[in-house]
């Protein structure tokens, strides 16, 4: 290392001791967050040093990571791309490409999903031309359940893609059973579940595709980022070719003829030797990353178990501190699940004496930050209004969570002492209201 290298990042160890100024936990004035990103020195130092090293694009840090990543994953794959959403739009698109010959999915094909959540859970389904079919959820868990899936196949159903709500695994073995007696497709929306696990096993393992977000709310963060995991080799290429413009050449940037034959392929009706790097096989996107982003991945990863332990206690606290409390439906672990948390969700009963927004106002009054379970039922939103989809069964407790559910955070940031100030607030303003 160059000793005027050296010298910056010891400097820039040495900023990042001084910008860290803790003030102590005063309640009432200190922000807690419901999420956002943890990072520390080593995060600074890597963020730094691949700038030093102008790795403005996909590079070093990006193939390590995207391994180890994979490694830690159970998957024998993954793919990064530039945010969840991003990853969510190319593990559906990968199932609509002609390299699956018959299983493809075409426009017109069901797919089986979740009214109540993110949207852009929900958003390649449609962003491909299929069509969602949206089951309801259990209040509680919020996830929906294998019966519900079982009950909205059809004739035309080809595939599901579901979120683990906060951080709660689905009964996704059974959900993966389903997919596959009916010869569907599962995607797994983990973005908000990495390292949970559903009967001792990683989410995120058990569909065809699965994918995370890296924003800074999220388990792990690069600033903006995601990624697209696989165990099949076959859709890991799909998904690589999708995500680098459509492109049939695998070679990273900065490679060339990797397989040995640049110019010797005749694809489509192209002049044969046409140059490989420059060959199209599918109609693609550019969803890429830069080793900016990869290298905090890596020292965020370092990290993961610490994190997700912080999760785990975090929630387990306000959970046994607000346990019993009247008028509040408490969140609840799926059987089976030992969910790494991405939020602590909390119902007020309809017939309570208070109704939500008092709740939260209080809350927020005390620096307490809240959050919906984003869309709620999504089919109530300006944006899906006029699009095709069908409902099976009803939507009652996406309703519900529209109108009475909210979520607090558990995430690493947050001491003991903020969490029993939550449990603490809540507590006080449901005895005062009861
Ligand atoms: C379940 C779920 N899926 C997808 C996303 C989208 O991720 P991103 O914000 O990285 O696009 C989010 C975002 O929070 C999410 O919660």
């Amino acid at each position: 290392m160059s000793v005027h290298r050296q010298l910056l990042l010891d400097e820039v160890r040495k900023y990042h001791q001084d910008t860290v100024t803790d003030a102590g936990f005063v309640p009432g004035v200190t922000e807690i967050w419901p999420s956002g990103a943890t990072l520390d020195e080593s995060d600074r130092v890597a963020l730094v040093e691949a700038a030093l090293e102008m790795r403005i694009a996909a590079g070093v840090s990006s193939r390590k990571f995207e391994s180890q990543f994979a490694r830690t994953m159970k998957r024998r794959k993954a793919h990064l791309t530039n945010s969840g959403s991003s990853a969510n739009l190319l593990a559906v698109s990968a199932l609509t490409s002609p390299a699956l010959g018959d299983r493809r999915l075409r426009p017109g094909d069901e797919i089986i999903t979740v009214a109540a959540g993110f949207p852009t859970t929900v958003n390649p389904i449609l962003q491909n031309g299929l069509v969602p079919v949206f089951v309801d959820i259990e209040l509680a868990t919020y996830n929906t359940t294998a019966d519900r899936v079982a009950s909205a196949i059809g004739p035309r159903t080809r595939g599901i893609v579901i979120a683990h709500a906060l951080g709660n695994p689905f009964e996704v073995e059974e959900i993966a059973g389903l997919a596959r007696d009916h010869g569907l497709f599962l995607v797994e929306d983990n973005c908000d579940a990495v390292g949970s696990t559903y009967r001792g096993r990683l989410t995120g393992t058990f569909g065809d595709l699965s994918t995370v977000s890296f924003y800074p709310a999220h388990h792990l963060t690069m600033g903006e980022g995601g990624c697209v995991l696989t165990a099949d080799l076959g859709l890991a290429r799909i998904v690589e070719s999708m995500r680098d413009w459509g492109r049939d050449c695998w070679c990273e940037p900065g490679e060339n003829n990797k397989c040995l034959k640049r110019f010797e392929y005749q694809m489509g009706t192209l002049p044969a030797g046409y140059d490989h790097k420059y060959i199209f096989s599918h109609v693609g996107y550019n969803l890429k990353t830069t080793d900016l982003q990869a290298a905090l991945g890596l020292t965020q990863l370092a990290r993961l178990d610490e994190f997700c332990a912080i999760r785990r206690r975090n929630w387990r606290r306000l959970r046994e501190s607000l346990d019993g409390l009247p008028h509040l439906l408490l969140p609840e672990a799926t059987v089976g699940s030992d969910p790494s948390w991405f939020g602590f969700a909390i119902t007020v009963a309809p017939e309570a004496p208070f109704r939500r927004a008092e709740l939260v106002a209080f809350l927020e009054d005390r620096k307490i930050g809240t959050r919906r379970l984003f869309a709620g039922n999504l089919t109530r939103h300006p944006a899906y209004v006029d699009r095709d989809y069908r409902v099976v069964g009803d939507l009652r407790n996406s309703d519900i969570v529209t109108e009475q559910t909210f979520w607090v955070g558990v995430y690493p940031a947050l001491t003991e002492e903020m969490i029993d100030y939550v449990a603490l607030s809540v507590s006080e303003f449901v005895v005062g209201h009861g």
